[in-house]
C-alpha cells in the first residue's frame, strides 16, 4: 500500500442542498446520472486531483451514509482523506460546517458543488496552484456567450457589455486563515464564497473554467450531464480488395511504391490496400463504396494513387459528420516482403488519413491465387466517431 501525505490542501464538497428547481424527488447531490449519484461523480474528479487533499463532504441530515458509500466507491486509497458532516439551511451554513472539519496541517481550502459534477480534476489542479502562486482567492471563470440585457420585469432597460462579465465555477480556492476569519467576519448569506470573500475586502483573482463545469440545477442541465457521459458507439465498416498482378509500371501497395516488384492491375494504381480502406471508411459512414465515389465514370482517378482516394474519402466522411478513429488492415500477399516497410506503410497511410492505421501482412502458405503469386486480398476494418 502506498504512504499517502498529510493533505495540505482540503476539498469540501457541499452537497446538502435539496435542489428544488431540479424536482427529482430526492436531494440533489443523490439524484441518478449514469447510474450512480451526482455526487460520486463529482467525487471521482474530486479523488484525481495529482496531490491527495483532505476531502470533506457536506451532506443532508440523514443522508451521511449515503454520502460514506459515495466515497468508498470512488476514493481508492485515498478512502481515508475523506469525511462526511452534516449541513446546514443554506448553503453558507454548510461550507461554514465542513470548515470546521479542517485538519490541522491544512492551508489551502477549495469549495466545490457536488452539483458540479463534471469538473475535470485537472480544473481542480489548476486553482490548487493559483492560491498558492498568489495566495489570493481564486475562482474559475468562464466567458459569457450570450449577449447580456438588464430588465425591469419584461422591459429591457439596459444592454449590459458581456466582456465585463465572466460565469463563475466552482471549486473556488482559497488560504484557510483568509476564508475562516471572513467566515467568521460576515453575516449575510452570500451564494459564493468569492462574493463573500470580496465582501470581506479579499482580492478575488480567475483562472479558466471549463465548459464541463457548468452546474446541475434544472432537469435539462441533468439531461446535459447525461449527454456528456453517454459512451460513444464507434461506426464499423469492412472492406476487402483484390487486384491481379500484370499491370504497367511499378508496384504500388499500402500507398508505397515498390521498386522492382511486379505492378498491380487495376483502373487506378490497382493499390488493393487503399482501395480496402477506402470501402471500409465508406462502409462505416453509411456511404456507399468505391464504386459509388471513384467509378470508372471519374477518369481524373484513373492511375491515380492512396493519397488522392484516401483525402478525398477522408473528406466525404467528415463531410458527414465523422471523423476517423483508427484503421486497421490486412495484406495477403507471397510478394512483396512486406515488413521491412511496414512501418513506413502505416506512417504514410495515417498521415493522409489523420488517424491511425495499422498495417499487418501475411502470407497464405502458398494456399490459392495469393500463394500462387497471381494477385494479392487485402481486408481493412475502419471505426468512425462522431466529429
Ligand atoms: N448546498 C448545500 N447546502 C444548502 C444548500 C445548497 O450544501 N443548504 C449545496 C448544494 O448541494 C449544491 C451547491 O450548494 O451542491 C449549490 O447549490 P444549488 O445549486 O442551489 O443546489 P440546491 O440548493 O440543492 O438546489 P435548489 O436551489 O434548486 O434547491
Ligand atoms: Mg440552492
Amino acid at each position: 500500500m502506498s504512504i499517502i501525505p498529510v493533505p495540505r490542501v482540503a476539498i469540501i464538497v457541499v452537497a446538502a442542498g435539496s435542489g428544488t428547481r431540479l424536482g427529482a424527488g430526492a436531494p440533489k447531490a443523490f439524484v441518478g446520472l449514469a447510474g450512480r449519484t451526482i455526487l460520486s461523480h463529482a467525487l471521482e474528479r474530486v479523488f484525481q486531483t495529482k496531490e491527495p487533499c483532505q476531502v470533506i463532504v457536506v451532506a443532508p441530515a440523514g443522508l451521511e451514509g449515503e454520502a460514506e458509500a459515495d466515497i468508498a466507491s470512488v476514493a481508492g486509497d485515498r478512502r481515508e482523506l475523506a469525511r462526511v458532516v452534516t449541513g446546514g439551511a443554506t448553503r453558507q451554513e454548510s461550507v461554514s460546517r465542513g470548515l470546521g472539519a479542517l485538519w490541522g496541517d491544512v492551508d489551502t481550502v477549495l469549495v466545490h458543488d457536488a452539483a458540479r459534477a463534471l469538473v475535470p480534476a485537472a480544473m481542480i489542479d489548476r486553482v490548487i496552484d493559483a492560491v498558492r502562486a498568489t495566495g489570493h482567492a481564486i475562482i474559475p471563470v468562464m466567458p459569457v456567450v450570450d449577449t447580456i440585457k438588464r430588465v425591469d420585469g419584461t422591459v429591457i432597460t439596459a444592454a449590459v457589455d458581456r466582456s465585463e462579465l465572466a460565469a463563475a465555477q466552482t471549486p473556488q480556492g482559497f488560504r484557510r486563515d483568509v476564508l475562516l476569519t471572513a467566515y467568521q467576519a460576515v453575516g449575510d448569506d452570500f451564494t459564493d464564497d468569492a462574493a463573500l470573500m470580496q465582501a470581506a475586502g479579499h482580492t478575488v483573482l480567475t483562472v479558466e473554467g471549463d465548459a464541463m463545469g457548468f452546474k446541475i440545477t434544472t432537469p435539462a442541465d441533468l439531461e446535459r450531464a447525461k449527454a456528456a457521459l453517454a459512451p460513444v458507439t464507434p461506426r464499423i465498416g469492412v472492406g476487402t480488395d483484390v487486384h491481379a498482378f500484370g499491370g504497367d509500371g511499378t508496384l504500388w501497395l499500402a500507398g508505397l511504391e515498390w521498386p522492382g516488384e511486379q505492378a498491380l492491375s487495376g483502373h487506378s494504381d490497382g493499390d488493393a490496400a487503399s482501395h480496402a480502406i477506402v470501402d471500409a471508411l465508406l462502409s462505416a459512414a453509411g456511404l456507399g463504396d468505391i464504386g459509388t465515389h471513384f467509378g470508372t465514370a471519374r477518369p481524373e482517378f484513373a492511375g491515380a494513387h492512396a493519397d488522392v482516394f484516401l483525402a478525398e474519402t477522408r473528406r466525404l466522411v467528415e463531410q458527414a459528420g465523422y471523423r476517423i478513429g483508427n484503421v486497421s488492415v490486412q495484406i495477403q500477399a507471397a510478394r512483396p516482403k512486406f515488413s521491412p516497410r511496414r512501418e513506413e506503410a502505416q506512417r504514410v497511410l495515417s498521415q493522409i488519413l489523420g488517424a491511425p492505421v495499422s498495417v499487418a501482412a501475411t502470407t497464405t502458405d502458398g494456399l490459392g491465387f495469393v500463394g500462387e503469386g497471381a494477385g494479392v486480398q487485402v481486408f481493412a476494418i475502419a471505426a468512425l466517431l462522431p466529429r
